[in-house]
């Protein structure tokens, strides 16, 4: 079946989505939290692996949120929000807010706030602080992009990657 706003004439490919998604998980990726307010002020985190850079000047990022998230709209709602790079040793957090259906409310000890008042997840290895640009149906997911007002990051430090199907410890050969 096509998409719904598939091109007319697309024909996509009888793909098995299992077996894409393998293919697909060979392309190794960081680990990241996306943190924002909900309307009633709550911090909500969920993880991401589809953050790219789009533009480093003005320094634009872009993630994608699928349609079925039960975040769908807290984070299609959020002005702000913020992008955070998770440590290695990170993998509570990892698996706390990547659980379907879960608690992915962030306590407030584990959060602070730096320009735009969107929740910063304090123990990450780094954190872009970004004001919502443009959101864009695609497929079954929304892409999201960001305006970077503000970053923090402590380069040192090994990160969470996640690797065919699995997190890894991701550290720098020198
Ligand atoms: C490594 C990893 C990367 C993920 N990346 C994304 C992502 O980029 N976009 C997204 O919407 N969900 C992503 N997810 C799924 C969410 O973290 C979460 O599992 C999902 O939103 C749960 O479904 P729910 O929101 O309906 O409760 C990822 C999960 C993992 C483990």
């Amino acid at each position: 079946m096509s998409p719904p706003d598939a091109p007319s004439g697309f024909d996509p490919a009888p793909f098995d989505l299992g077996e894409y998604r393998r293919a697909l998980g060979g392309f190794g990726t960081g680990v990241a939290l996306v943190a924002a307010h909900d309307a009633k002020g709550d911090a909500h985190g969920m993880i991401i692996n589809s953050l790219t850079s789009v533009s480093l000047h003005p320094p634009i990022m872009l993630w994608c949120l699928a349609n079925a998230s039960a975040a769908f709209e807290v984070f299609t709602q959020a002005e702000t929000f913020s992008l955070n790079i998770l440590r290695s040793d990170d993998h509570s957090v990892a698996r706390q807010f990547s659980r379907r259906g879960g608690d992915r409310i962030i306590p407030p000890e584990q959060f602070s706030k730096m320009e735009t008042g969107a929740p910063v997840l304090t123990s990450a290895l780094a954190s872009l602080d970004c004001r919502m640009r443009l959101r864009q149906p695609m497929g079954d997911h929304e892409v999201i992009y960001g305006d970077v007002v503000a970053y923090r990051a402590d380069p040192g430090v090994d990160a969470l990657g996640f690797f065919r199907g699995r997190f890894v410890t991701l550290r720098s050969e020198d």
